[in-house]
């Protein structure tokens, strides 16, 4: 079995490509974009760190308000189980500013690129080694699967974290719907990706595995945790979060949680994903929050939690194992 995909060359013309090896490292891929034009103000980001500079100055108030002002979701159940976590819930403005969504570029003004991302007559693929592959689309899918509201922690592989209040629907809930047959063990999400959409500067180096991919074994989809957000806050999932269906893995890292599905596929085999094509030893498959295993280039047993309240602030807490859901999947591994 091989995990590393070979890197594409669509949308890219000769004198653009840029040997595969100078993007098998986040800083390098980075790097790589300020190379290809976006700004200086990128620099002191890797991945999804974040930066104060997009919080309230630059960000036009007007469109932020416009991007979260959307459809309270109705006959929303609070699902008793997931309403507590220790820790207050983040501040909706900072949440919906402080976001990673490399299709539109790499900086902290990602949350206003990403409004040209089209959600109007979304489908949902649902194809390999299921008994019922169908396509859903938006309509059926919150139909058939009613929201509810769950309270999770979420944390980054580069150390920090929040608190949010997902709206959804459980992952296993799918997997009752499809059916899986027993040859599938794996699962692979894909991001919405077209180039003429989705194009910061440099989003078209060939080397680049776009879609976004991410992947879960079938027995970690069926977990109870694993939850298909369409909404956030009381109302639909802003585009910026990664309208209008995302993963949300809440012990793992942030970057498996991919946005704007378009496609789940049940495979025998473990699936090629972004973020570890791009650099294996620095971003596993698993991926799992474990304060005992530092990132290749930086401590994991601290993290930046960033509180409430209309500003960025953050108090520096101890990562959890798991980020503390061991009840639920520590038995998985
Ligand atoms: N999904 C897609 N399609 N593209 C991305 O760049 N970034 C990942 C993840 N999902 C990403 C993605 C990373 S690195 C993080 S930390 C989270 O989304 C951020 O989610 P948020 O912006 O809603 O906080």
């Amino acid at each position: 079995m091989t995990l590393i995909r070979i890197p594409q060359s669509w949308s890219i013309s000769e004198n653009q490509i840029t040997p595969p090896r100078l993007y098998y490292n986040r800083r390098n891929f980075i790097k790589t974009l300020i190379g290809a034009g976006i700004g200086a103000s990128l620099l002191p980001l890797t991945g999804c760190q974040g930066s104060t500079s997009g919080i309230g100055k630059s960000a036009s108030a007007v469109e932020l308000e416009k991007s979260i002002n959307l459809p309270k979701i109705d006959s929303l159940t609070k699902n008793p189980n997931f309403q507590q976590v220790d820790r207050p819930i983040v501040a909706e403005k900072v949440a919906a500013q402080y976001n990673n969504f490399y299709e539109f570029g790499g900086t902290k003004k990602i949350w206003l690129d990403a409004q040209k991302l089209p959600i109007e007559n979304w489908k949902v693929e649902v194809a390999g080694l299921v008994k019922n592959p169908r396509t859903y689309d938006l309509d059926d899918l919150k139909r058939k699967f009613p929201p509810e509201e769950r309270v999770y922690r979420f944390r980054c592989v580069e150390a920090w974290s929040m608190v949010l209040p997902w709206i959804g629907f459980p992952m296993k809930a799918l997997l009752a719907d499809v059916e899986p047959t027993a040859k599938a063990k794996f699962v692979s999400f894909t991001s919405f990706y077209d180039p003429e959409i989705t194009k910061g500067p440099g989003f078209h180096l060939g080397s680049l595995p776009w879609p976004y991919t991410e992947g879960l074994r079938i027995e970690e989809m069926a977990n109870d945790l694993a939850f298909f957000a369409t909404g956030i806050f009381g109302h639909d999932l802003p585009k910026q979060h990664g309208a209008p269906l995302r993963m949300v893995t809440p012990w793992k890292y942030g970057f498996k949680g991919a946005k704007s599905i378009v496609k789940i596929e049940f495979l025998a085999e473990q699936p090629a994903t972004y973020w570890n094509t791009l650099d294996p030893n620095e971003y596993k498959f698993e991926a799992n929050v474990n304060p005992d295993v530092p990132h290749p280039r930086w401590s994991q047993a601290t993290e930046k939690f960033i509180s409430t309240g209309p500003g960025l602030s953050w108090e520096i807490k101890e990562t959890l194992p798991y980020n503390g859901y061991g009840e639920y999947v520590a038995n998985l591994y």
